[in-house]
């Protein structure tokens, strides 16, 4: 699995958003260990709390059908889904991510049609609070 597949199934995934709310569609693909990917998008509720993130909507389903052990991240994210610039994992999103992945999980982010940065875990959450932190 590439980078620019990965990318690929990310905006596939931003299709499938629930956001009538604030309009911006959000997909990502998780890559597992294995090779297996799981895609997600944001799933917006009338209550606004209860929002779920693309990230964790595909991680939630890694998750449940078994998967611990996650390699990369595509995100991308834009308004009614254009995509004019990057859509960097939110806070939550970052702490989920710690829960399950070392740090050097890869977090592509997509830029444009063409461009992403490539960032690590290590990068979007610094001295962090880990699993390790408690035993
Ligand atoms: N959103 C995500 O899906 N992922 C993030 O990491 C940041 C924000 C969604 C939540 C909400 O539906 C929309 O983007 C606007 O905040």
């Amino acid at each position: 699995m590439t980078a620019e597949n990965l990318i690929a199934l990310a905006k596939e995934a931003m299709q499938k958003a629930y956001a009538p709310y604030s309009g911006y569609k959000v997909g990502a693909a998780l890559l597992c260990a294995d090779g297996t990917v799981y895609q997600g998008c944001n799933i917006e509720n009338a209550a606004f709390g209860p929002t779920n993130c693309a990230e964790r909507t595909a991680i939630f389903k890694a998750v449940y059908d078994g998967h611990r052990d996650f390699t990369a991240i595509a995100v991308c994210g834009g308004k009614d889904g254009v995509i004019t610039g990057s859509f960097p994992p939110c806070g939550v999103c970052r702490q989920v991510m710690r829960e399950f992945c070392e740090d050097d999980f890869i977090i592509y982010m997509i830029d444009a049609d063409v461009g992403y940065k490539t960032c690590t875990l290590a990068d979007l959450l610094p001295y962090s609070f880990s699993p390790k932190n408690i035993g």
